[in-house]
């Protein structure tokens, strides 16, 4: 991988130091009405770039290109809970494919989410032709350990491991990797609210994640690189389903100290 670096061009540097009020890593100085970085601790966030009026801040090896904001985006806050409120685990999907713009944008959503440190150590592994074969893995460790877990879990002991306990027949499913777990699942979050804004459905299969992160022969098939894990895996496509309201939540929980 290239060297990643931040590079800023002193001729356009007016010294406002928003580059330096920004930097998490205390990276940037500003001396004699230039900035300049002062170390080594870059998590190479991009904020001092994103923030720079001046357009003279830039990275070196740091992936793609920036988009200018037009404007300020600001969702009503009424619909995005709106949005909370009536979205619902899908198990039931049209025999539709999804289109492949709608992938790769539901795909944008999990690249471009935010990680810890700025790790950015997302990615992502479509099974659309592999699925059936992949599932079909995942089932074979399911009925083998029943039996056992069944001893314990009443919810293991009384589902039923249908040819379809864990994509329920979705034309995709998408696993989600990562180092760290936590980053998997945000992405997993954005990626769900750009399908449904796509009118997809989702459902997050912990099972197959449960399996997919027990088994070396899922892992193997799906390609899981060392050091990553399956963080989450969503099931996706046109739901075969309309819910007509909301379900019951308990009460909120929340004390203020
Ligand atoms: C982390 C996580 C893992 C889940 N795993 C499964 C699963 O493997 N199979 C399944 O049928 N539902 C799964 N669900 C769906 C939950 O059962 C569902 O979210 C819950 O019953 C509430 O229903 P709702 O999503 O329609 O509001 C999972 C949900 C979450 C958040």
């Amino acid at each position: 991988m290239k060297q990643r670096q931040v590079i800023i061009d002193r001729s356009r540097c007016v010294g406002c130091g928003l580059c330096s009020r920004v930097c998490v890593a205390h990276n940037i100085a500003v001396s004699g009405q230039k900035a300049g970085t002062i170390g080594d601790a870059c998590i190479f966030c991009g904020q001092c770039l994103a923030v720079c009026p001046q357009k003279a801040i830039s990275m070196a090896g740091c992936g793609d290109g920036q988009v200018e904001k037009k404007g300020d985006v600001r969702l009503c806050p009424d619909a995005v809970l709106d949005v909370i409120r009536f979205r619902r685990s899908i198990r039931t999907f049209q025999q539709r494919a999804v289109p492949r713009e709608v992938l790769e944008q539901v795909l944008e959503a999990g690249r471009l989410t935010h990680t810890a440190k700025n790790a950015q150590d997302l990615s992502f592994v479509v099974l659309d032709r592999e699925r059936d074969r992949v599932e079909g893995m995942a089932l074979k460790l399911f009925r083998a350990v029943r039996p056992i877990v069944g001893r314990f879990s009443p919810l293991a002991r009384n589902s039923r491991i249908d040819d379809h306990f864990f994509f329920f027949r979705a034309p995709i499913a998408i696993a989600v990797l990562a180092e760290n777990r936590t980053n998997g699942v945000l992405a997993a979050q954005n990626m769900e609210f750009v399908a449904e804004a796509n009118g997809l459905g989702v459902l997050y299969s912990g099972f197959f994640t449960m399996a997919a992160r027990a088994s070396r022969k899922i892992k193997q098939a799906i390609g899981v690189p060392k050091g990553k894990q399956v963080a989450m895996t969503l099931v996706l496509g046109y739901p075969g389903v309309k819910f007509l309201r909301s379900t019951p939540h308990r009460e909120l929980d929340a004390r203020y100290l």
